[in-house]
């Protein structure tokens, strides 16, 4: 059960190619956060935000992008209190769509937590640390626990018939993680709202 002032949080799939792995993780952390009564999950495709690489006259800590999928894009995040990337790894880093879209907005995200589910060699560890240091730049609150779902988990999903319930410490990992992100976007939002 969940009330109004549940903080919302937005699990975004980093991944948008064809054939993608992303939707898997993706689900299956929108299904084990469902069962939470403490916040309010979303899942945000980056597909439905069709975003051109960024061409705006200025950054959006200046000037809010004139873009009409950029200010679509920037109203939902508006709307949320914290996010949760789900993401694999492109030559050690984030994806370039994932990256772009998080360049496309600012105060949208300042003061607002966020948490991550890697997939791929050593769990997209390298990548999520590069998106731990993007996020500080957008003045969010990047969580400690995280998900790391290395290569024996990410084939054994996608190619061996395996379920991520056969990897018990997966869930144990996006527990903690969602303990975080409750902590984090309980706090807040109680300080953003207390300043107006
Ligand atoms: C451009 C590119 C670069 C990649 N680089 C890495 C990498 O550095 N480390 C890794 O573990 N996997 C890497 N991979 C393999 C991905 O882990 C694999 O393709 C995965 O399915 C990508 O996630 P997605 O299917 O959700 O897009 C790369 C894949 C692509 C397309």
């Amino acid at each position: 059960m969940s009330t109004q002032a549940n903080p919302r949080i937005g699990i975004i799939i980093g991944s948008t190619r064809q054939g993608r792995f992303g939707d898997k993780p993706a689900r299956w952390i929108t299904d084990l956060a469902g069962k939470r009564t403490d916040l309010d999950f979303e899942l945000i495709d980056l597909r439905d935000y069709s975003l051109p690489f960024f061409e705006e006259q200025m950054s959006p800590v200046y000037a809010p992008p004139q873009h009409p999928v950029a200010q679509r894009w920037a109203a939902k995040l508006d709307s949320l209190d914290g996010f949760v990337v789900v993401t694999p790894e492109y030559n050690h880093g984030s994806t370039a769509v994932l990256k772009n879209a998080l360049d496309y907005a600012y105060k949208e995200f300042n003061r607002k937590p966020i948490g991550f589910v890697g997939y791929g060699g050593v769990g997209a560890a390298r990548s999520v640390e590069h998106l731990r240091m993007i996020s500080v730049e957008l003045q969010m609150a990047p969580v400690r626990a995280a998900v790391h779902m290395g290569m024996l988990e990410f084939l054994g999903v996608w190619q061996q018939g395996k379920s991520f319930s056969d990897f018990p410490h997966l869930e144990q990992s996006a527990m903690a993680l969602l303990e975080d992100m409750s902590w984090w976007a309980q706090a807040l939002k109680a300080a953003r709202d207390a300043q107006g």
